[in-house]
């Protein structure tokens, strides 16, 4: 068996374990079986493809190439092991950044080594145009995704505001950019030249960094996801140009996969997925709305809270970012079991925005051991809401402002809620009046059966505990 033949059946073998571990995330059970095939499958795949680019490879390229792998282990185990769980969604920003650079260096190094090499094309006729081709939508990709991610990144870590950037016509803007993109690639399809290639790639950094710029507030889950199939595509366009077909099956899968959970995250949300990318919500009806006076609010102690509890036939937790941020997965599922210790019916109410990751909260309550089966999605728990004595919101805001609703003009307007405001008392956990991701002011915090509950969250909780 020859070394290409030997690498075409390992890659053949990652390929299937990538489908199977994408099978296996798609449910709690078998995430952690998914995940082990995942990396079994880049780990057979890196072997492969080292064993390839080796042969024959000069000492000093070895050298190269054993410090790359060392370093960006290093960099990577690192990262992974200090990453907050609320640090997540920036650090996933900042890889598709990197994915979508590799792209742009691959299209180049395409160009340099076949169109723009010494003595002209090697190649000739319609091989010369489907190579050029490739070259000029795996750099128009990859450099999209590199500077929408870098924005992307900028944003969820709070470094620049998240309110939208409003162009006047922003959307002639990027239709244009696409235009324009269109011509060029016939131009340089006809005749391969490097200021056509630059002009592609500032053009397709420009269009990246201001489809992104110009989403913003609650909007923002789709564009992660949006930019992981982005990046998906980008990998599948550099696979072609380096001839690798688990490069080509992988970045289908994550490009296919990343624009499925677009469509589901736009289907959560009650967005068109071209509205979300002609951007433009959060920042006009968040200034509006927070003028509104909504009246006083009323606290609440953690003990009066434990005695609302203890009272209670059933209770419904509806956990948000605020819960990531506290920590307080731990404690809430001590509480959980103590009051089921009491008989009192404790469920879960999951928003599928919650948090600052698809499964955000899935994942943190499954770390806390909370049992799966009475943790609900929100279509599945909104109906029981107004049967329930207590709804604690802890850390949640956007994903239960009932502005959503009832306020056509609110910037979260049409986004489905979960109805907390329904039940007989609700429990507000969070440290000041503050907004969250969206901007936008909670009209809930000031409903006759709502209570705050002021400070961290996990202390709240650890408080209630002591109180039972
Ligand atoms: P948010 O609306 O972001 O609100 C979180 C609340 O938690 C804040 O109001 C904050 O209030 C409170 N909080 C923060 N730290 C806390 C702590 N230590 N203890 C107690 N409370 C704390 O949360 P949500 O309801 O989960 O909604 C998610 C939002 O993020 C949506 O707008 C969604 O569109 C957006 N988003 C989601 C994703 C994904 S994929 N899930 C990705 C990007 C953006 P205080 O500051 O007053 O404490």
């Amino acid at each position: 068996m020859t070394a290409t033949t030997a690498a075409a059946a390992a890659y053949i073998v990652a390929a299937l374990l990538f489908i199977l571990s994408l099978a296996g995330l798609s449910k709690h059970e078998t995430a952690k079986a998914g995940n082990a095939y995942g990396i079994a499958g880049m780990a057979i795949a890196l072997a492969a493809t080292v064993g390839l680019a080796t042969r024959g490879i000069s000492t000093a390229g070895l050298t190269l190439l054993v410090v790359a792998v060392v370093v960006g282990a290093a960099i990577g185990l690192w990262r992974a092991r200090v990453v907050e769980m609320t640090g997540m969604p920036e650090l996933i920003a900042l890889l598709h950044s990197f994915v979508g650079l590799a792209a742009v260096l691959v299209g180049w190094n395409g160009y340099l080594s076949v169109e723009g090499a010494d003595g002209g094309s090697p190649l000739t006729g319609t091989e010369a145009g489907i190579h050029s081709g490739e070259v000029v939508v795996g750099v128009f990709i990859g450099a999209v995704t590199f500077t929408g991610s870098i924005v992307a990144f900028l944003k969820l870590s709070a470094r620049i505001r998240s309110n939208p950037l409003v162009l006047p016509g922003r959307n002639w803007l990027n239709l244009g950019a696409l235009a324009l993109f269109a011509v060029l690639t016939v131009v340089f399809v006809a005749e391969p030249n490097l200021l056509v290639l630059s002009v592609v790639t500032v053009l397709a950094l420009a269009l990246g960094w201001h489809l992104v710029a110009s989403i913003g507030g609650g909007d923002m889950p789709v564009v992660v996801s949006m930019l992981n199939s982005y990046s998906g595509w980008a990998a599948a366009a550099s696979g072609f140009l380096l001839g690798n077909d688990l490069l080509i099956i992988t970045g289908a899968l994550v490009g296919s996969s990343g624009a499925y959970l677009s469509y589901i995250m736009c289907k959560a949300m009650n967005r068109s997925f071209l509205s979300v990318i002609a951007g433009g919500f959060g920042n006009e009806g968040a200034a509006a709305s927070s003028d509104v006076d909504y009246g006083e609010h009323t606290e609440i102690t953690a003990e009066e809270t434990a005695e609302l509890l203890r009272d209670a036939k059933s209770v419904v937790i509806t956990p948000g970012y605020g819960m990531a941020v506290a920590q307080a997965q731990g404690a809430v599922a001590e509480l959980t079991r103590k009051l089921r210790a009491q008989d009192v019916d404790v469920r879960f109410g999951i928003h599928p925005v919650a948090g600052r990751l698809p499964g955000h909260m899935n994942v943190l309550l499954a770390e806390a051991k909370v049992p799966y089966d009475v943790v609900l999605e929100m279509d599945e728990i909104n109906d029981d809401l107004a049967g329930t004595s207590v709804v604690l919101v802890i850390g949640a805001n956007d994903t239960v402002n009932p502005a959503a609703t009832e306020d056509p003009a609110s910037p979260i307007a049409g986004m489905p809620v979960l109805r907390v405001w329904e039940a007989e008392h609700v429990v507000v956990f969070k440290r000041s009046m503050n907004t969250g991701y969206a901007g936008v002011q909670n009209p809930l915090f000031f409903r006759e059966n709502s209570r705050m509950l002021f400070g961290d969250a996990r202390e709240r909780v650890e408080d209630i505990l002591k109180a039972l």
